[in-house]
């Protein structure tokens, strides 16, 4: 199987409740980058939010080093080509391994609790996606995995987990807990065709518009990090990791962005596009569904067949008191949104045609 986000400029993950890092692990990773000749004119603080992201350390002009992380410092898990067990065993190597030269930068990843997409959600939440194309999307990775741990994928992947980490015991856990860390951190340059995870950089948090972005990787052994636009020294650093809709981004990445007006739709129920087919390079259009009468009336009869069909579905687990459960808040959280974007577009084609929508 292939990573969901392959062949798009980015992909990590910054699941916010996952930030109690100790300080002295960010210093530690920040004096290991500079020891291998790297630049970082940005610190890590917490924001208005409460959430822990990158700040600049000083003014830095448009088109300015925000970092420079020398290829020392990153880890290649893989070409875009291959199988997605490729970045997943890469990553099962270095965190199985206790003298791993990437330990300053290992130490900062979220702990397996701390982070969670497709690779590692519990099968319970499965039905909380109320999605056919996720559920599958969930279980086509659950058995991705549990082949690669059973060995029966081995004829098709470039490496097996023996080739790899030797005897080390490997549970179905690790595997995805290297999955989920290693689907959400890749990045991939215009000239360096390779999943590269790199440090300093994926400490900034996701704005979709944001203008900041990484050089092509192309003239030297430095991954830049470039100012899109001036930074005043203390202000905070973006990272666009793409258009995410909601569902995409739980799915690959474990966090909802930040919510929009208009209601964004799912990425499941935009009519634009096939979710399978999505790239962050091509996104679904931003703007609410216009066309003739005849068009929009369609639309809206389509909308509302799926929020029926949603609101329809009987909830799969029990209700949980609110901050007990990080994922089933998450997904019901992603519910919520989803419904209030199908009202939100039902109702706006609805007074466009002069009717009335019959939620
Ligand atoms: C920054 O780089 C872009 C693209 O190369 C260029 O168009 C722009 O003029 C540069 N801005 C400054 C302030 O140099
Ligand atoms: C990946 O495969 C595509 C299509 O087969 C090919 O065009 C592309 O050059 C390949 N990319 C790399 C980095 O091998």
């Amino acid at each position: 199987m292939r990573g969901g986000c392959a062949l798009v400029a980015l992909c990590i993950v910054l699941a916010p409740h996952a930030f109690a890092q100790p300080t002295d692990a960010i210093d530690a990773l920040f004096a290991w980058v500079r020891q291998l000749g790297g630049t970082i004119n940005a610190e890590v603080k917490v924001n208005k939010d409460g959430f822990r992201g990158l700040f600049a350390s000083q003014d830095i002009p448009e088109n300015g080093t925000i970092a420079s992380i020398p290829a020392a410092a990153i880890m290649n898990v893989g070409g875009l080509n291959e199988s997605f067990a490729v970045p997943t065993l890469m990553v099962l190597r270095e965190f199985k391994d206790p003298n791993t030269r990437f330990a300053p930068y290992t130490a900062m990843w979220p702990a397996p609790d701390g982070l969670v997409n497709s690779c590692n959600m519990h099968e319970k939440y499965i039905k909380m996606w109320k999605s056919e194309y996720w559920e599958r999307n969930q279980r086509d990775w659950q058995y991705h995995l549990e082949s690669l741990h059973k060995g029966t994928l081995n004829p098709d992947i470039e490496y097996t987990i023996a080739e790899v980490v030797g005897n080390t015991p490997v549970s179905i856990e690790d595997l995805q807990y290297a999955c989920a860390i290693s689907s959400t951190r890749y990045v991939s340059t215009s000239r360096r065709q390779r999943l590269l995870m790199a440090p300093i950089f994926d400490l900034a948090n996701h704005d979709r518009d944001c203008l900041h972005l990484l050089g092509p990787y192309d003239v030297s052994d430095f991954l830049t990090f470039l100012a899109g636009a001036p930074l005043k020294k203390g202000d905070e650093i973006c990272y666009s990791y793409g258009a995410l809709r909601d569902d995409y981004a739980v799915a690959h990445y474990g966090f909802l962005p930040r919510l929009e007006y208009p209601p964004r739709l799912a990425l499941v129920d935009h009519p634009d596009q096939d979710p399978a087919s999505y790239s962050h390079d091509q996104p679904p259009s931003e703007q609410p569904f216009t066309g003739t009468p005849e068009e929009m009336r369609t639309e809206m009869e389509r909308l509302l067949a799926i929020y029926r069909q949603v609101k329809a579905l009987p909830d799969s687990l029990p209700p949980q008191p609110k901050g007990t459960d990080y994922t089933y808040d998450l997904m019901k959280e992603l519910e919520a949104r989803r419904l209030a974007a199908l009202e939100w577009h039902i109702s706006d084609l609805a007074s466009k045609l002069g009717t009335k929508a019959e939620l």
